[in-house]
């Protein structure tokens, strides 16, 4: 592994299934459980604003109390020792700067800021429960995340496509690869002729890009193939 220059790490909610947090697809998932059209899109804010801030601050007292896991760990070690290495994330839960990861791109935003709509004004807010859900008399703060419908960022997706034609290692760990346009990014890191792993105790849709799959959880599958790294 050492002698890869630009690594990219690419995850979803399977890396923080370690840390007690539920992925949204699997058994369990949070989606099987809430109806995102209720609580994660636009509409559903126009609609009933407190119910979706309700939703999202049980999130945020849930995420709190998880601590971030080996993988996270190993994946902030690999970084701090290989500086040109890249975190690219679906996730909006936080544990890779919990983990001390430097720079992470969140492909769908952060749990952990909130944005007004009106003001475009974006903050980091790490209460639990948010005191304030108004950012004015008739706006509320949004939690910064890219919902069902939204449009993700383009410096984001810039940064994110800026690596992935770069790295000469990818690593796509924990996500099932079904929600665009984040699945199609592994293509980008093949095309461009990247060694290729999924992590996944699970096949996914894009299972036959990989040069190796390894079907296993995050933490024993880093633990593998970054020894001494933790
Ligand atoms: N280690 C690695 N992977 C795991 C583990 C584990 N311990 N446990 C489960 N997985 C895998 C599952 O097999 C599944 O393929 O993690 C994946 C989780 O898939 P999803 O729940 O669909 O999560 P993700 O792919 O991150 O979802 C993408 O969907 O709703 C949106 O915005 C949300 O960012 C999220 C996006």
């Amino acid at each position: 592994m050492k002698d890869f220059k630009r690594i990219v790490f690419f995850t979803g909610a399977g890396l923080s299934v370690e840390s007690g947090i539920p992925t949204y697809r699997g058994s369990g998932g949070v989606w099987k459980q809430y109806n995102y059209q209720e609580y994660a899109c636009e509409e559903a804010f126009i609609r009933d604003p407190e119910k979706v801030w309700d939703f999202h601050d049980q999130r945020r007292a849930m995420i709190a109390d998880c601590q971030p896991n080996i993988a996270h760990k190993i994946i902030a070690e690999v970084q701090r020792r290989h500086p040109r290495t890249t975190i690219i994330t679906q996730n909006i839960d936080g544990l890779h700067q919990r983990a001390s990861a430097r720079k992470v791109i969140e492909l769908h935003g952060s749990i952990w800021r909130l944005r007004c709509p009106e003001s475009g004004v974006i903050e980091d807010n790490f209460e639990v429960p948010l005191a304030e859900r108004r950012c004015g008399r008739n706006s509320w703060w949004r939690p910064d995340i890219v919902w069902f419908g939204d449009a993700l960022r383009e410096e984001t997706t810039d940064a994110a496509l800026r690596a992935l034609r770069q790295c000469d290692l990818f690593l796509c760990i924990g996500t099932s690869a079904v929600v665009y346009p984040a699945a199609r990014m592994p293509q980008i890191a093949v095309d461009n002729g990247a060694e290729t792993i999924e992590i996944n105790p699970e096949k996914t849709p894009i299972s036959p890009l990989f040069q190796r799959c390894m079907r296993s959880s995050a933490g024993p599958a880093l633990a593998e193939l970054f020894p001494g790294y933790i």
